[in-house]
């Protein structure tokens, strides 16, 4: 398809569709103009002295101490950078949000009271639990209302995430802040002795764009690309621009998200060439695999254990993106650096002794293979754009209140996922966990081998997963690229009994 052609109709059928929908803010969203203009002014940016401002670590409420926590969705004045602060979007009036950390068998409690103009919701990122309690955009709730979400968490340690989800406003509400980590710890997991407390650090990964005034902006109007994907050229890890963090020679859990727009990350270090990838989305692999870079599309975690004893006290080791062009074809604003880019995302510095007592045992978990043979059915879902330039599963646009599969509760199925276009998509379904059968791709992706909620599809690739259904009810599954998701990229299904 003509790239212009396509860019100038999408940019249309994006605007009628927002249009449609009552809540939003027309000036901010919609393109006054047809055609991508990119040329015509300059961008202000800011400027960043990469890894002069120390990495922040989000204050942890930890269910084993507090019964019940309270957040409220609010505008905040946050310093991001330290000359100036940035108007940004908090949970409890500061970033980066608190990590939610809870143990398998304990309950949540959490009041949850929004504070935004617009309705909103949170939803728990790869946490199975009761349909009234995961945040289905129809569920939101309006301004100065509260939702009390409580539910016992019965599932495998992991790296979980949460965020808002408010139809056609997710994008724009987790650029500004709205999300945040939930870790679940167990038994099984804290026998294996893998490096914890300070030693466990979760890094939270945004490509972000602020003007001169260190001012954040999402979409640009004049480039009707970015309903595409919103890119940008400030990384932050937990809101600090490239960070930096002192670090022991020792080893180190660090537990990564890509909680970005659209960005795919190919990770990588400078200064340490190999490192252990022990856990993937939905929880630890069988055996930690030995790896020199991972890609992280958008909504995926990896938990890698990463060791500094060979440094000497004054090293630096670099987190960097190499960068992954394969990922699209399709060219987003043309400001801001690609999906090929090489971008450093931050450092850490080695600066003192210490003894480790942690380990990296050989042999992690058990996962039960699933087997091709246990599915009662295959669906295939496509990924397509339907004509307009709009981006769909199954070439339907999303609708809050159809259903779009009806699956049996306790049965397991193959979805087969079909991407026919040029542009990869993370795939991600809420209220399961899965495994990924095999795909047709030349890509070999080591994160296919652990439990899975989210899965990117490369362009024109076939991805077949693996999922039971265990929790009854309504649940969402989309593409993760916050942008796809918010125009059309979404369906539901529902597991009855
Ligand atoms: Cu991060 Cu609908 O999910
Ligand atoms: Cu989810
Ligand atoms: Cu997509």
């Amino acid at each position: 398809m003509d790239r212009r052609y396509f860019l100038c109709y999408s940019t249309i059928t994006a605007t009628l569709l927002l249009s449609g929908c009552e809540e939003h803010t027309p000036q901010e969203e919609q393109p006054k103009q047809k055609v991508a203009s990119s040329e015509k002014k300059d961008i202000k940016r800011t400027e960043t002295k990469p890894f002069t401002q120390e990495l922040k670590i989000p204050e942890e409420i930890s269910f084993s101490k507090t019964k019940k926590a309270k957040f409220s969705s609010q505008k905040s004045l946050v310093q991001i950078y330290t000359d100036k602060p940035t108007e940004v979007l908090t949970f409890r009036g500061m970033l980066p949000n608190p990590t939610i950390r809870i143990k398998r068998g304990e309950n949540f409690d959490l009041e949850f009271t929004n504070r935004l103009p617009q309705p909103t919701i949170i939803h728990w990122h790869g946490l199975i639990v009761p349909s009234v309690m995961d945040g289905h955009p129809k569920d939101v709730i309006p301004a100065n209302k509260t939702k009390h979400y409580h539910y016992k968490v019965d599932q495998s340690a992991g790296t979980f995430w949460y965020h808002t989800h408010p139809h056609a406003r997710t994008g724009k509400e987790i650029y500004h802040g709205l999300s945040g980590f939930y870790i679940i710890e167990d038994d099984e997991e804290k026998r294996l002795n893998l490096p914890s407390g300070e030693f466990d650090l979760p890094l939270s990964i945004q490509d972000r764009r602020f003007d001169e005034n260190r001012k954040l902006f999402y979409k640009d109007k004049e480039v009707p690309q970015d309903n595409n994907g919103v890119l940008g050229d400030v990384i932050l890890v937990n809101a600090t621009p490239f960070p930096y963090k002192n670090v022991k020679n020792r080893k180190y859990r660090l537990r990564i998200l890509n909680s970005s727009s659209v960005r795919t990350y190919n990770l990588a270090f400078d200064g340490i060439e190999e490192f252990a990838l022990i856990a993937t989305d939905a929880g630890l692999l069988e055996a930690p695999l030995m790896v020199k870079n991972v890609i992280v599309s958008v909504a995926e975690r990896i938990d890698i254990v990463i060791d500094f004893k060979d440094k000497r006290i004054g090293d630096t080791v670099t987190l960097k993106n190499l960068g992954f062009k394969e990922v699209s074809n399709l060219k987003l604003h043309p400001k801001y650096p690609d999906f090929d880019a090489k971008m450093d995302i931050m450092q850490f510095h080695i600066s003192e002794k210490a003894e480790d007592t942690s380990s990296l045992p050989a042999k992690l978990v058990h996962i039960p293979r699933m087997k091709a043979s246990e599915a009662v059915r295959t669906r295939t879902i496509t990924m397509e754009m339907i004509a307009g330039g709009l981006w769909t599963l199954n070439r339907k646009p999303y609708d809050m209140y159809r259903i779009d599969e009806r699956v049996k509760l306790g049965t397991t199925e193959i979805w087969e996922l079909k991407n026919s276009v040029h542009m990869g998509h993370p795939f991600h379904m809420h209220g399961v966990r899965f495994q990924v059968l095999d795909r047709s791709g030349k890509i070999d992706f080591p994160t296919d081998k652990g439990w899975k909620d989210t899965v990117l599809v490369m362009p024109f690739e076939t991805v077949r997963i693996i999922v039971k259904f265990t929790m009854p009810g309504l649940f969402l599954y989309h593409c993760h690229i916050l942008e796809h998701e918010d125009q059309a990229m979404m369906a539901n299904f529902f597991v009855e009994r």
